[in-house]
């Protein structure tokens, strides 16, 4: 039999995951999870870059998050969980691959550029080393699996793409060593805000989480905006601008032309278009909610997950690193 392709993915534990996460990265893990030997990296090295001064909101995160993942639906009996700080062999692969890039480089990345402008506070006039250089720590936890999949949202291409071009010309000076990772997109690009904004974002406070209750997606709902031309239900409105009209095309698939006509007709009012989303969230939200307490009621198993994740992964790196010193004849025989 020949092995299963690899997928690698995660996310910074930072804060609970929410819709946007869902459908940017979640959905395509729990759809390829039986086609791909599938690792999710909890990323608390990479969290640590713009939350050195606190640790311990990173370290109370990591089990959040990971709570999250199997809520939605990832199998533990075929994802592999494990959490980064406990993969030495990913900071030293980072080592070996930071020759590989410019400092111009990792100043051109987007997502690093358009991050340094939002994190002012954090970085003042100068970015740390450890900030500007997080691509390449995030190549390396790709590469340590030698992953072939990576799904994740459109504002991580960037990230795939540099991983690409380190990996790409390791294998040039050091010899054939990694697969080039490819990304895969969800199926909505980029979810917005509730309040309209074009990403959304735990810093923008404009989010729905998988957490939320039943009421506090009922009460979120009813604040996000819609068409500014619909003030009342007569009105003709245009769901092509609407905030609950983008989630309508993710939650309520099955009614969809009909909102969109009566939208149009001036047919249906905003608050009942709302009460309707908030009844759609939440039955898909229920499922989630309920795998979430069963995970969390059995606390020490659900550890135990993590645990045996990481020590598979703990293998899998050396196993890498091995090969990785042998190319680079740096494999003395001491
Ligand atoms: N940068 C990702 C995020 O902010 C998290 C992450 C860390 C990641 N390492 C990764 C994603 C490797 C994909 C592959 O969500």
């Amino acid at each position: 039999m020949t092995e299963k392709k690899r997928i690698l993915t995660g996310d910074r534990p930072t804060g609970n995951l929410h819709i946007g996460h869902y459908f940017g990265s979640l959905e395509n893990r729990i759809k390829l999870q039986h086609e791909y030997d599938t690792f999710i990296i909890i990323a608390d090295v990479q969290a640590l870059t713009d939350n050195f001064e606190h640790p311990e909101k990173v370290a109370a995160n990591v089990y959040e998050v990971f709570l999250d993942n199997l809520a939605a639906g990832l199998d533990p009996t075929k994802a592999t969980f494990f959490i980064q700080s406990l993969i030495p062999q990913i900071a030293e692969l980072t080592i070996f691959f930071s020759n590989l890039v410019t400092v111009a480089r990792l100043q051109r990345n987007p997502t690093v550029k358009t991050e340094i402008s939002e994190k002012q506070e954090i970085f003042g006039e100068s970015v740390t080393f450890g900030f500007l250089g997080y691509p390449v720590s995030q190549a390396a936890d790709i590469a340590f699996l030698r992953a072939n999949l990576v799904p994740v949202g459109e504002d991580q291409l960037p990230m795939i793409e540099q991983t690409r071009e380190i990996t790409e010309r390791f294998n040039r000076i050091y010899g054939e060593t990694f697969p080039l990772p490819e990304a895969l997109l969800g199926k909505t690009k980029r979810i917005k805000g509730l309040d309209g904004k074009a990403k959304m974002s735990k810093s923008l406070n404009n989010a729905i989480y998988l957490t939320d209750t039943e009421e506090t997606v009922q009460k979120k709902v009813m604040t996000a905006v819609t068409d500014p031309q619909k003030a009342r239900k007569t009105d003709p409105g245009h769901p092509e601008v609407c905030t609950v009209y983008s989630y309508h095309e993710l939650f309520s698939t099955h009614e969809l032309p009909l909102i969109a006509e009566e939208c149009r007709k001036g047919e249906r009012g905003c608050v009942d278009c709302k009460k309707n989303l908030a009844k759609n969230m939440n039955d898909f939200l229920i499922p989630i909610r309920e795998k979430r307490a069963h995970y969390e009621s059995n606390k020490a198993q659900t550890m135990q997950i993590l645990k045996e994740g990481t020590e598979r992964t703990k293998q899998e790196a050396e196993k890498t690193l091995n090969l990785v010193r042998q190319n680079m004849k740096i494999n003395y025989d001491l």
